[in-house]
């Protein structure tokens, strides 16, 4: 694994388009994949912060083990594999990320402020992740958003009342007790679609059978 952690902003300059609820999940998952993992909020709003505050309580409270990754506002960078900043509102991305998640509203004005991020972005010489977010196929302003060349390849991530609900609950829809409803399955299938865009970016992970390896030699 390489010393430096990677860094992966999740940054959009309007709120409310899913950065923290993505922010959290791919924490969730990247930790699951063996990296230590640093959620960093450089929101001012602080809503990393406050979901994991629900998230101690809640898995306290259930008996369930600690957060597998750690959530604050810094630390010292070199005791992670991966750092994801979960940026606030008006936020560019880091200028030093290695990998920049996207998600864009397709609402109208909120639309038209992550297409400018965009375009930006591909000023800039950058590749982002864009997540189409909170995605409804029933309301025609979205389908059409989705045409637009600039969204062309975004991964959807739809609007999906069990991700809003574990979320506010200071959960995760990995969450194991309640993998089984069929909602929780569906929003699973969209978010596993953005986590492995980002695990295909990370450098190669812990080895799970190095110590196999080393029994056997
Ligand atoms: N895919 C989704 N489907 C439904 N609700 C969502 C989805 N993503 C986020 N939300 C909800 O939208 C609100 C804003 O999400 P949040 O992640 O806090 O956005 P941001 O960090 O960009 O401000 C929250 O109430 C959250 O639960
Ligand atoms: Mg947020």
């Amino acid at each position: 694994m390489s010393s430096t952690p990677t860094k992966i902003s999740i940054a959009c300059p309007k709120g409310g388009t899913g950065r923290t609820t993505i922010a959290v999940h791919l924490a969730d998952r990247i930790a699951a994949s063996g990296r230590r993992v640093l959620l960093r909020d450089a929101d001012a709003q602080g809503s990393a912060i406050g979901w994991a505050f629900l998230a101690d309580q809640v898995r306290a409270a259930a008996g369930t083990p600690f957060l597998p990754f750690t959530v604050g506002r810094g630390g010292a960078p070199d005791a992670f594999d991966i750092i994801i900043t979960d940026h606030g509102p008006a936020d560019e991305p880091a200028a030093d990320a290695d990998i920049v998640v996207a998600p864009i509203s397709l609402d109208g004005v909120a639309l038209a402020v992550g297409l400018g991020a965009l375009q930006r972005l591909a000023l800039a010489g950058r590749d982002p992740i864009i997540i189409a977010s909170k995605y409804r196929p029933d309301r025609a302003e979205h389908r059409h958003a989705l045409a637009l060349p600039a969204l062309a390849g975004a991964l959807i991530v739809r609007d999906r009342s069990a991700l809003a609900g574990w979320y506010a609950t200071g959960r995760t829809i990995y969450d194991e007790a309640h993998g089984r409803a069929h909602g929780i399955a569906l929003a699973r299938g969209d978010v596993d679609a953005v986590v492995s865009a980002v695990l295909r970016r990370l450098p190669a992970g812990p080895d799970p059978f190095a110590d196999i390896f080393r029994a056997e030699h």
